[in-house]
């Protein structure tokens, strides 16, 4: 292991101010508040209605808010990784332009594509840079306009997913604050469960891919519940144990927000009680690459120097996994 580690040392978000929510849903497709609310914990999503503005309208907004929190000058920064599974397009990375938009004009940047898991494999990535000495500042965003990809007449998938966007610096720590721990996986049996069929490579675009709606995310929902639920719980019990961590230890889990009742499953398997668990999915649904960052923005403020998190996500392809992070500054 390098003795330099990698700690989060600012944060930033943005989410759209238009919310959708279950009752608007309602008069969108066959549904109803109760459902929704018992199902999945959803309330509202927040949406970036402009047709003219993509995701990186959203991650410039989410790398704003953390130059002007940290006062940072964009200058300084080195790597801008962008996680999202809705890019700007399908070639030319959105990094690049977020990095141009910011004013990081010493920064190289990418983008990152594991779905749900996106920011989770970012923070490996980010990690690794911070970790070989070669690079101080790192830009992670995961950023996504999801409603860009979600069929508004299916109601299996509607309901669940929102806009938004969350960005981290990551700096070195020369007192072992930030990545601690990652075990991370991968299934690619799994990409039947969850996906867009048409407009990649093995599909490309037609008159009849759009017709047949074959653009638009579709997921077997019940098998994806599955494998979440009993991945995430397990791969974040195997980080605790291996890291000789008891769920006293642990200050907090955060976690990717899919569906409550996979997050209380996981919290549940590491014997966390609730006030430990970062949650937001009922005002934002599933944001995929923004969810984890929108909980640190949301929970900064009772973050303490010296916490230790549980990071954890599922997410298609499949994909998944767990990260232990010790926080490394007061708010
Ligand atoms: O972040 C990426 C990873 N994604 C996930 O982790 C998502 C994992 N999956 C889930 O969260 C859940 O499977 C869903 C929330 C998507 C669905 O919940 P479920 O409890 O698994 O429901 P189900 O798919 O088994 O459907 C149960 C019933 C079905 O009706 P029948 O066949 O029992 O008559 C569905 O047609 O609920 C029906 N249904 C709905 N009813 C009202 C499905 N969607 C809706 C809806 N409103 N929106």
């Amino acid at each position: 292991m390098s003795s330099i580690t990698a700690a989060i040392t600012a944060v930033g978000a943005y989410v759209p101010e238009y919310r959708l929510t279950n009752a608007i849903l309602e008069t969108l497709v066959d549904t109803n508040d109760e459902w929704i609310t018992s199902r999945t914990g959803i309330k509202e999503r927040r949406i970036l209605k402009d047709p003219d503005k993509g995701t990186s309208f959203l991650a410039i907004k989410a790398a704003e808010d953390l130059l002007r929190k940290r006062n940072l000058d964009p200058a300084e920064i080195e790597l801008v990784i962008v996680g999202t599974a809705t890019p700007d397009m399908p070639v030319a990375s959105t990094a690049v332009y977020v990095a141009s938009e910011i004013g990081a004009v010493n920064a190289f940047g990418y983008d990152l594509q594991a779905a749900c898991s996106n920011f989770l494999y970012g923070m490996s990535t980010a990690a690794r840079y911070i970790e070989s000495g070669r690079y101080k500042k790192v830009l992670l965003i995961g950023a996504d306009k999801m409603s860009s990809i979600i069929d508004y007449e299916d109601r299996t998938t509607c309901i669940i997913f929102g806009d938004g966007a969350g960005a981290v610096l990551f700096e070195p720590s020369e007192e072992g604050y930030g990545l601690q721990d990652e075990y991370l996986r991968s299934d690619g049996t799994g990409r039947q469960f969850l996906k867009i069929e048409a407009g990649g490579s093995l599909m490309p675009p037609t008159i009849e891919t759009v017709r047949d709606k074959k653009h638009f995310v579709r997921q077997d929902g019940k098998s994806v519940f599955k494998f979440a639920v009993s991945n995430m719980a397990e791969v974040s019990a195997l980080v605790m144990e291996r890291n000789k961590l008891t769920h006293e230890d642990v200050d907090w889990l955060v976690p990717h927000q899919a569906n409550k009742r996979i997050i209380d499953a996981t919290a549940n398997r590491m014997g966390l009680e609730d006030s430990k668990v970062m949650m937001n999915i009922e005002r934002y649904g599933n944001t995929t690459s923004a969810t984890l960052p929108l909980l640190l923005s949301d929970y900064e403020k009772q973050l303490k120097k010296g916490d230790d998190l549980i990071f954890a996500a599922f997410g298609g392809g499949f994909t998944w996994g767990a990260i232990y992070l010790t926080w490394a500054y007061d708010s």
